[in-house]
């Protein structure tokens, strides 16, 4: 559970921040089972390296030990051959034989040189002269002597036999005992005994006959040459912050009797016992024991060997220790410098992390803010492509896409606007059907009125003409009644105009239609108009479109519109003005347009939805039948009459004729 919420917390962290902890992750773990591994590796590397050191150290310092016995030993030999010796035995001159001995003991500084009979018995005993009534016949070393045997070892000396030698041995070989925490328990207060470095040769006189022993020998217990030599010859010194780095130590059993190795006040730890541990590998089991070791008051690095006798038998140790510290110094400067490196390492690795997560991120930051900036509408950014990787690619992917979602957003709005301006259309489409099925319904009926009051009309109106040219032809030429004859005649004519115009709009005869170069009629109509008076100020401007297609009409009907749509116009420009006449194919191309536009008085709203009426008119003699008839005209043509036109701007009618005939 607890894990759960650790990784979902994680999981919700920023990219880099995750990408950054993952690896720093990784390289600790690495780091730390590094650091574990190699700092334990190095540890016993350098601990190994120490413990064979020591162990060299120890067999340098046997070399040492031995090389005393030996002395030992050459002296007790060369002194038991001497000639000068073997004639004052012969001779029993025992005044001359001890100034010697005790000369030669002296000279290298042994403790013991004693001279014995065949029997053990000692003859002269330079560290005690005046006793001799022992027998040394149960010393190992003696007895061998005199069977002829030149002997050296170490021997455990007991108390009675170092009293005969020499009291002073006796008090130099007593030590009490200081209870040492790890050693074996032991109930012993103190150890009386003594050890010695001890070697006896056979007298022989010249009948080759043993006739006596020497031997010699040097206590150790509180001699310290051999341990301050080995202390020089193998450690040279040496110090460490004011300790000394080697130490040498030699034990009588269990128990320190000659060492180096010194307490807190600087005195000689002489008196403390070696561990449990190393008293039963050494002493009891026989074996070396190296390892490190609390001695006294340090940890030492420390080799251990059995001292034996001449039988073999285990009796003491021979020790040779390392202090342990500047190994751990070593070793603890080994790992800061290692655990420092380590720390840099990941430093550097961290700062390598920073600028890569930097560029694999802000691509992807790049696109979030791109994704933001499309979210708020923005289509035309772009998100910059630096790499070809995944990345790379997906911001060309997403790229792409915007491209694509703009152009759709485009074609939308595009399509947008078109349906708007096609509904637009349809809806003018539809106004203008509306208003031209009106327009139709009203011609029809009007037509049909007119048509009807026109008819009854018009046989009147010609009786009516008729008998006023009667009246004229007979009433003489001066009366005053040819004047009102003439009035009726010409009302009765202008009458009949209007009839006639009535029964054109209301008749619609079907038109006579031929292919015809619309071009050609508006040519023609200008041609006539242009000497009216009407068209006397106004200046006709004509953009005629070459090549439009010959189209099927009632050449004289429309002739009649183009006629009516001219004057209405130039009737619109009483001041003058440009009439321009345009003629061109649709965009469509389904018909032909054909568009007066005058700079004249304008046509108001109002007026514009009365404008094809029927005697609309806003002409004092006009009949405003005009537009109407034209109306009826381009209707039957399948054809459409369409005005703009803005008040005291001008106006402009266009005329749509289908190209295709029907
Ligand atoms: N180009 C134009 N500019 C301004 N008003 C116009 C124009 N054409 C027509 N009109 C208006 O439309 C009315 C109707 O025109 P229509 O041609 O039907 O009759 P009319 O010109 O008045 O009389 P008639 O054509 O018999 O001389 C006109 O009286 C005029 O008010
Ligand atoms: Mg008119």
């Amino acid at each position: 559970m607890i894990f759960k919420r650790y990784m979902n917390k994680f999981l919700n962290l920023p990219l880099r921040l995750k990408f950054i902890l993952s690896f720093l992750a990784v390289i600790s773990l690495g780091g730390l089972l590094t650091l574990t591994f190699g700092t334990r590796l190095e540890h016993r590397t350098i601990i190994s390296l120490a413990q064979a050191k020591v162990q060299h150290d120890l067999a340098s310092a046997w070399m040492v030990y031995n090389e005393k016995l030996n002395d030992i030993r050459d002296i007790v030999l060369i002194n038991s051959n001497r000639e000068s010796v073997q004639n004052s035995v012969k001779n029993n001159d025992k005044a001359t034989l001890f100034k010697y001995l005790d000369r030669i003991r002296k000279d290298f500084n042994l403790d013991v040189l004693t001279l014995t009979d065949a029997q053990g018995k000692p003859i002269i005993r330079t560290s005690q002269p005046d006793f001799w009534e022992d027998e040394q016949i149960n010393d190992p070393l003696v007895i061998r002597a005199l069977r002829g045997e030149i002997v050296a070892a170490t021997q455990i000396i007991s108390r009675e036999e170092l009293i005969k030698e020499n009291k002073t041995l006796a008090e130099q070989a007593y030590l009490e005992i200081i209870p040492t925490p790890k050693a074996a328990p032991s109930a012993k207060k103190h150890e009386e005994n003594g050890m010695m470095l001890k070697a006896a040769a056979p007298l022989i006189d010249e009948n080759n006959n043993i006739v006596g022993s020497l031997y010699g020998g040097i206590l150790l217990n509180r001699n310290y040459e051999i341990v301050d030599r080995v202390k020089e010859i193998v450690f040279k010194g040496e110090r460490y912050k004011g300790r000394e780095i080697g130490t040498a130590t030699i034990f009588q059993h269990d128990l320190r009797i000659s060492t180096n190795v010194k307490k807190e006040n600087g005195v000689r730890a002489i008196g403390t016992r070696v561990s449990l541990e190393v008293n039963q590998a050494v002493l009891k089991e026989g074996r070396s024991w190296i390892h490190r070791a609390f001695v006294v008051n340090d940890w030492y690095i420390s080799a251990y060997e059995p001292i034996k006798n001449i039988d073999g038998e285990i009796i003491g140790i021979l020790y040779v220790g390392m202090l342990e510290k500047p190994y751990i110094d070593l070793r603890n400067k080994v790992m800061i410098t290692f655990t420092g490196i380590a720390v840099l390492c990941v430093i550097i690795l961290l700062v390598i992390l920073f600028f890569i997560t930097s560029t694999i991120i802000r691509p992807l930051q790049n696109m979030v803010f791109a994704t933001n900036k499309i979210a708020r509408g923005d289509m035309n950014y772009k998100v910059e492509i630096d790499f070809q990787d995944e990345v790379g690619q997906l911001a060309q992917s997403y790229n792409q896409m915007t491209e694509a979602l703009k152009t759709a957003n485009q074609k939308l709005i595009q399509w947008g606007k078109t349906l708007e301006k096609r509904v637009e259309e349809r809806t003018k489409e539809l106004q203008d059907m509306q208003g031209s099925m009106i327009q139709s319904e009203k011609m029809a009926s009007l037509g049909k009125i007119a048509a009807g009051v026109a008819h009854e009309i018009n046989n009147p109106l010609t009786s009516i003409l008729i008998n006023a040219h009667l009246m004229m032809e007979i009433t003489p030429e001066e009366s005053p009644l040819q004047e009102n004859l003439n009035m009726i005649s010409e009302e009765t004519s202008r009458c009949s105009d209007i009839v006639k115009g009535l029964l054109e709009f209301a008749r619609q005869n079907p038109p006579l239609k031929s292919y015809v170069d619309i071009n050609g009629i508006v040519e023609t109509v200008i041609g006539i108009l242009e000497k009216q008076v009407t068209l006397k100020n106004v200046q006709i401007l004509k953009k005629l479109e070459e090549k439009l297609p010959l189209i099927e009409v009632d050449a004289s009907k429309i002739k009649q519109v183009f006629w009516n749509l001219i004057i209405n116009a130039a009737e619109a420009m009483p001041e003058g003005g440009t009439l321009t006449i345009c003629s061109r194919l649709s965009r469509s191309e389904e018909f032909i347009e054909i568009e007066f536009l005058d700079t004249g008085i304008g046509i108001s709203d109002e007026q514009k939805k009365k404008l094809f009426d029927p005697f609309f008119t806003t002409k004092g003699g006009g009949t405003g039948l005009g537009l109407a008839v034209s109306y009826g005209i381009i209707e039957q043509h399948q054809g459409k009459i369409g005005v703009r036109s803005q008040l005291s701007q001008g106006s402009s009618f266009t005329v749509s004729l289908p190209v295709k005939g029907t």
